[in-house]
């Protein structure tokens, strides 16, 4: 159980852990290629009002419920189900946030440790083609397997080492350094992007919409980013929430955290296509490879591009540090809870289990690139069903404990919202626009 001396200090602290996690691959990897591939414009608006219309309303929810119950989030529905009655099934929202969480950090560290890697991988200056050079030097990469199993482990153990030594520490103190820092950078090089590359093409792609692209994969692909984006619906931020003071503004905090993960994940589409669209070596639907296809070619040619690359992916590799510690945070307090055993043991139990796990993602780049799973690679499946199914569902049944099972005084009361017209929005969302959006999506893309 959180007891004070685990609740953290002054506001900042929760707002930093919470950004910390929301704002990682997925903003500045995953968001740029997956605009890519379903259509720019059209993705990017959907993406935004299910950030605004589903995104909030459950990321207060998660919030609230991990501040009531001050714990992990299966102890923290425990709680619930013993003082509020509920039934004890809702304590199986716990255990599956915990599986989808180490599902995710099992292709989440293949990715990070790529980031890793490139750090020490810059375009050499003398090379005549840069953008050739950098979608060469990707293949090459990742038809190596053991190069790729060194970076994927490595990543792993930096996670762990960080989670065994507890979230205050480990966590808190890590943000406060690397978050103001990326900001930065990533303005600086949008705005040398902008310069350099075809910037008027990239902000039609981004922000024209062109409505023919619209489809059932491009909206599911849509809400289950804006999941993924803000780390919700597997009980990451409702473990944080079990530290945050008692007396800190739901609205703001939560106002703020979605503030920055949007303009982290629009800054890098802002980096990324003016340059694709420069160098017709790279293509704007080239998938995950995108990011680390274009990000060299920025840094290409630009002074001390050594340094500035091997900053930036150090950076992008903190971001991602930062993440996925609340990937494996739910699981690891859950345990420590559960068994009575140390952080370090329940970490390096999940920590392994996450890195066989993430062999089959990696794997599928190189090895076993033809096995599939309802047509797709292992990784596009574990892409598929963690984030297209598993989050959205997981916020779906957030959204509808808090919204209708649990009593609206209850909840009012413990969210500390006074303004009348605000709370029936607020409510208004949480119990009818965000579930029947995820359940509209669903039955869309299903049938
Ligand atoms: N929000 C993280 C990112 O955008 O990189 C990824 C993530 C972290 C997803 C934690 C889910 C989660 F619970």
């Amino acid at each position: 159980m959180a007891n004070n001396s685990k609740i953290w200090k002054g506001n900042w602290t929760f707002i930093l852990a919470a950004a910390g996690s929301a704002v990682g691959l997925g903003n500045i990897w995953k968001f740029p290629y997956m605009a890519g591939e379903n259509g720019g414009g059209a993705f990017v608006i959907i993406y935004l009002a299910c950030i605004v219309l589903i995104g909030f309303p459950v990321m207060m929810s998660e919030i609230f419920l991990g501040k009531y119950g001050r714990s992990s989030p299966v102890y923290t529905m425990k709680k619930f189900v013993s003082l509020k009655g509920i039934s004890s099934y809702w304590v199986l929202l716990g255990w599956f946030g915990g599986l989808a969480g180490l599902m995710i950090l099992s292709y989440y560290s293949v990715f990070a440790g790529i980031s890793l890697a490139y750090i020490f991988s810059p375009i050499p200056a003398d090379s005549m083609n840069p953008s050739q050079y950098s979608v060469d030097f990707f293949a090459q990469f990742q038809s190596s397997p053991m190069r790729m199993i060194f970076w994927h482990s490595l990543f792993l153990i930096l996670t762990c080492i960080i989670v065994a030594r507890g979230v205050v520490d480990g966590i808190g103190a890590t943000i406060k350094v690397i978050m103001p820092t990326l900001f930065f950078l990533i303005i600086l090089l949008s705005i040398y992007s902008s310069f350099t590359g075809e910037i008027e093409k990239a902000i039609s792609f981004l922000f024209m919409p062109d409505f023919s692209k619209i489809s059932s994969s491009v909206i599911i692909s849509a809400m289950g980013q804006a999941f993924f984006t803000l780390s919700l619906g597997m009980g990451a931020i409702m473990a944080y929430g079990a530290y945050i003071p008692e007396e800190q503004n739901l609205t703001k905090t939560v106002s703020l955290i979605i503030f920055l993960d949007t303009f982290v994940a629009i800054i890098a589409g802002i980096i990324i296509f003016p340059i694709v669209f420069a160098n017709p070596e790279l293509t704007p639907t080239a998938g995950p490879s995108l990011f680390f296809e274009t990000l060299p070619v920025a840094f290409y040619g630009i002074p001390f591009s050594f340094f500035a690359s091997a900053l930036f992916f150090i950076l992008v590799s903190l971001a991602a540090l930062s993440s996925s510690v609340s990937l494996i945070e739910p699981g690891t307090a859950w345990m420590e809870d559960r068994f009575k055993i140390s952080r370090t043991y329940a970490v390096i139990i999940l920590g392994s289990t996450a890195w066989l796990l993430g062999l089959g993602s990696l794997l599928s780049f190189n090895i076993i690139a033809d096995f599939q799973i309802f047509s797709m690679s292992f990784l596009d499946f574990m892409d598929f069903l963690t984030n297209s199914i598993m989050l959205p569902l997981g916020g779906l049944f957030i959204a509808l404990l808090v919204g209708w099972i649990l009593e609206e005084n209850f909840v009012k009361q413990e969210m500390k919202i006074k303004n009348e017209i605000y709370w029936k929005i607020w409510i208004y969302l949480t119990r009818y626009i965000a579930p029947i959006l995820i359940g509209l999506v669903f039955i869309f893309a299903l049938f």
